[in-house]
């Protein structure tokens, strides 16, 4: 039986075996594929679109969650493929504040996004939660890419403590029930804060060290893991 199958990116020749995705096909061969909500480590779920590329017959596909197949003949960079991108950038950007979002900010740069484009859209609101001793929460950062729930359930810590809550347009990341973070399962290992693509989930210490807080302050007031005095 046959595993491996032949296909053609970008004029470019590769086999690879079955089960390999478009997006490591692509990175085998030097073809740079780009990506938000996908993380290397985590499970894809081909949630923010990004990477979509041109399969032919008018079908565009996520590249991080499609299978290459016999024959395929994938195109990365045609005209619909960025204008697609670009697009997308530029509702992202309206939609959320994608500022703090360094990877996301090349990619806009790269595309040549208009940020103003849909700035007469919606844009998701909500408080900053802080409240508890290692880390803020400002969901007005957020663009649901899904990896904090992933790695604090099955991908890494199985702890279960974030979900996603609302729906449609209002579609967020949260606790269950909204408990703040001490109520819920979380055991403050760090994990959905070092795989955030933006800001929306920052340490503490970094937080007040952005808001102008004294150095020596900032060890004061965390040290153990506890600030003793209210900031
Ligand atoms: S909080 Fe960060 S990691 Fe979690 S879904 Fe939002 S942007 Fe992604
Ligand atoms: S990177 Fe593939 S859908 Fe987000």
């Amino acid at each position: 039986m046959n595993d491996q199958v032949n296909l053609t990116i970008d004029g470019q020749e590769v086999k690879v075996p079955k089960g390999t995705t478009i997006l490591e096909a692509a990175s085998q061969i030097g073809v740079d594929v780009p990506v938000i909500c996908y993380h290397p480590n985590l499970t894809a779920n081909g949630l923010c679109r990004i990477c979509s590329v041109d399969i032919g017959a008018r079908v565009q596909v996520a590249a991080c969650v499609t299978d290459c197949q016999e024959g395929m003949e994938v195109h990365t960079q045609n005209e619909s493929v960025i204008r697609g991108r670009k697009i997308l950038l530029e509702l992202l950007a309206s939609a959320s504040d994608v500022e703090n979002g360094p990877d996301i900010l090349t990619l806009i740069n790269d595309y040549d996004a208009d940020v103003s484009r849909f700035a007469f859209g919606e844009r998701r609101k909500s408080p900053i939660y802080d409240d508890n001793p290692f880390y803020v929460r400002d969901y007005n950062q957020c663009i649901n890419c899904w990896r904090c729930v992933q790695v604090c359930a099955e991908d890494a810590q199985y702890t279960f403590a974030l979900t996603f809550n609302g729906r449609g347009f209002s579609t967020g990341i949260g606790t269950f029930m909204g408990d703040s973070m001490p109520d819920t399962t979380c055991v403050f290992c760090g994990l959905c804060v070092s795989v955030c693509p933006t800001e929306a989930l920052m340490p503490i210490r970094e937080k007040m060290l952005e808001d102008g807080v004294d150095p020596d302050d900032v060890f004061r007031k965390t040290r153990g893991g506890m600030r003793k005095v209210k900031r």
